[in-house]
């Protein structure tokens, strides 16, 4: 490519269609092409400058309008849909977690990826999993990454600040109902969690999923989950959320050989009763920045060897409390992956985050409602089959 701007088109321009087109202005590397927007009144009343094309049907979009690249943010099912007919003309995707609802549809999505790819080696497939440029986060992935834990042992994930009214649920047709999101807080909230849980510990090969639906709302999907992981190598890993406790708590213990690292994030500011809208963060974005909320503990030597090795009965490892340093995050990142993304089409930069990575969190989620659905432990990868014919069921007939 010679140009110095990807031709981005949006594809469903709501909540975040919105944001994403304004960060595609202003960026540098990107240029706003054109809108996709399938609600008319929607469409009509979109301001941005009146001569970018704009369309209704995104083939229509794709077909007429000359463009490098798209980035999808409908809901969820379109996804994989709209990447296929992207990549079956040879446009770069951008899509919006989660990059499919099941197993089977993100296999497709990524399916047709690399199959266009082998004409087109240089096609690029990205996924806003945006809180992997916050710097707590990459902190700890470096930390990992580089052995200061040595061999990991735990990875719990309290993460319950996803708190949402009844108001929320009703806020939109498609929230909250299998056949129009296809599952709930997992599926809705804690994509960003469950990539970042996979990012930094890798995938476990076993998970027992426990799973209440509706119990805190009147909604058909799960609303409350705790949920525990067997790694191939013995570690052990517990995730809990909830959309249905305020205050939450947002705490993720790494415990290796070598230390433990907890990250807990600063309470969120009390909501302003004067203005209920500057509470209403999208997904993830609640989080304030506030260095000095990642701790590392770390062990003089492996606790692992204190066991095998120790002469005495009760003593722990002496270990020394460290405050782990890292840059607090200027926005929530959105940008960052767009930019991302631009740069790997141009000039062929390493992407934060391959779309094809995003088969591992609808993996853990899928996983996580089969085994509840069981009620018993699934292995990974699970079967994708089963998993369809499960979602189709809760379809026609939502669990209680
Ligand atoms: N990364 C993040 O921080 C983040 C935050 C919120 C939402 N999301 C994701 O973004 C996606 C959209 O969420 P939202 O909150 O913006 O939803 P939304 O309902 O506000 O917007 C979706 C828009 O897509 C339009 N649409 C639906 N089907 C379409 C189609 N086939 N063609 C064109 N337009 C279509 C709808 O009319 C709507 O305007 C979801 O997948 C969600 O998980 C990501």
């Amino acid at each position: 490519m010679t140009q110095n701007q990807v031709r981005i088109g949006i594809i469903g321009i709501g909540n975040m269609g919105g944001k994403h087109a304004q960060h595609i202005i202003d960026l540098p590397n990107t240029a706003l092409a054109a809108l996709c927007e399938s609600n008319p009144a929607r469409l009509a009343a979109l301001d941005f400058p009146p001569d970018l094309p704009r369309f209704s049907d995104y083939r229509a979009m794709l077909d007429n309008t000359p463009l490098d690249a798209v980035l999808i943010a409908t809901p969820h099912y379109d996804h994989p849909d709209i990447c296929l007919a992207a990549f079956e003309r040879g446009l770069h995707v951008l899509v919006e977690k989660p990059l499919a609802v099941h197993v089977q549809e993100a296999e497709r999505a990524i399916a047709g990826y690399q199959q266009a790819r082998r004409g087109q080696p240089d096609l690029v497939f990205a996924a806003m999993f945006m809180q992997r440029t916050w710097g707590h986060w990459r902190a700890i992935k470096a930390m990992i990454d580089g052995g200061e834990l040595g061999r990991l042992q735990r990875c719990s994930w309290l993460i319950t600040d996803w708190f949402r009214t009844q108001h929320y649920y009703d806020s939109g047709d498609w929230r909250a109902t299998w056949a129009g999101e296809g599952g709930g807080v997992l599926m809705n909230q804690c994509p960003h969690n469950l990539d970042l849980y996979q990012w930094l510990v890798g995938l476990p090969a076993r998970v027992h999923g426990f799973v209440h639906f509706g119990k805190h709302h009147n909604i058909e999907v799960e609303d409350e989950v705790t949920a525990y992981f067997e790694h191939a190598d013995g570690a052990v890993g517990h995730f809990i959320t909830t959309t249905g406790e305020s205050p939450g708590t947002n705490r993720l213990e790494i415990v290796g050989e070598l230390g433990k690292l907890v990250y807990e994030s600063a309470a969120a500011p009390m909501p302003d009763a004067a203005d209920p809208d500057a509470a209403a963060a999208a997904d993830g974005d609640d989080e304030p920045a506030a260095p000095e909320d990642l701790i590392f503990y770390r062990n003089t030597r492996s606790s692992v060897d204190e066991i095998r090795l120790s002469e005495r009965g009760f003593d722990k490892v002496p270990y020394g409390r460290e405050i782990v340093p890292y840059a607090p995050r200027a926005s929530h990142g959105h940008e960052l992956i767009i930019e991302n993304f631009a740069d790997a089409i141009l000039g062929g930069a390493e992407l934060i985050a391959p779309a094809e990575e995003g088969l591992n969190s609808v993996m853990l989620n899928n996983a996580i409602i089969l085994s509840a659905h069981k009620r018993a432990t699934v292995e990974l990868p699970i079967d994708g089959a089963e998993y369809a014919d499960l979602l189709a069921q809760y379809i026609a007939e939502p669990p209680r």
